[in-house]
């Protein structure tokens, strides 16, 4: 199975960026762990900070891969294009965030990616990702 993380704006930040909301824990560190715990799954992981960066990723996966794992991170609240891409492409995509962003800001509560998603996994810390990963191989069963 071939699963692709990607995160989104301000996501590189991890470990550094509001430490409070999102941790100490810098991704890269939590990805390799994530890799050796599921040693079966074949992974990717993307990140960028440009929304059109984002959508190529997707167009360029989204027809091979098994599964996309999206923290669009503030994109999601404002992206039609990311819907859009989303719906354009046949790899199932999971929306998943890090806080629960419905504790959150107003302007957090709605997504605009949700709907395009086959599901949303949000406030569990970095765990949402294994979540998710969780949750495509439930569904690959
Ligand atoms: C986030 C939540 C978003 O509202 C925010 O803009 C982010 C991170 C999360 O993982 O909790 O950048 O997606």
């Amino acid at each position: 199975m071939k699963i692709l993380i990607v995160n989104g704006p301000n996501l590189n930040l991890l470990g550094k960026r509001e430490p409070g909301i999102y941790g100490a824990r810098g991704f890269e560190d939590y990805y390799a762990e994530l890799k050796q715990r599921y040693a079966n799954v074949e992974f990717g992981y993307f990140q960028s900070n440009v929304e059109g960066e984002l959508i190529n990723k997707l167009h360029e996966v989204g027809f091979s891969w098994d599964g996309i794992i999206l923290n669009a991170g503030a994109y999601t609240h404002t992206s039609v294009a990311l819907q859009d891409a989303i719906r354009g492409i046949n790899t199932p995509v999971i929306e998943v965030h890090i806080s629960n962003v419905h504790q959150r800001e107003e302007f957090r509560h709605h997504s605009m990616i949700s709907c395009a998603c086959v599901g949303v996994i949000c406030g569990f810390g970095l765990d949402s990702y294994r979540l998710a990963v969780e949750a495509f191989l439930a569904k690959n069963k």
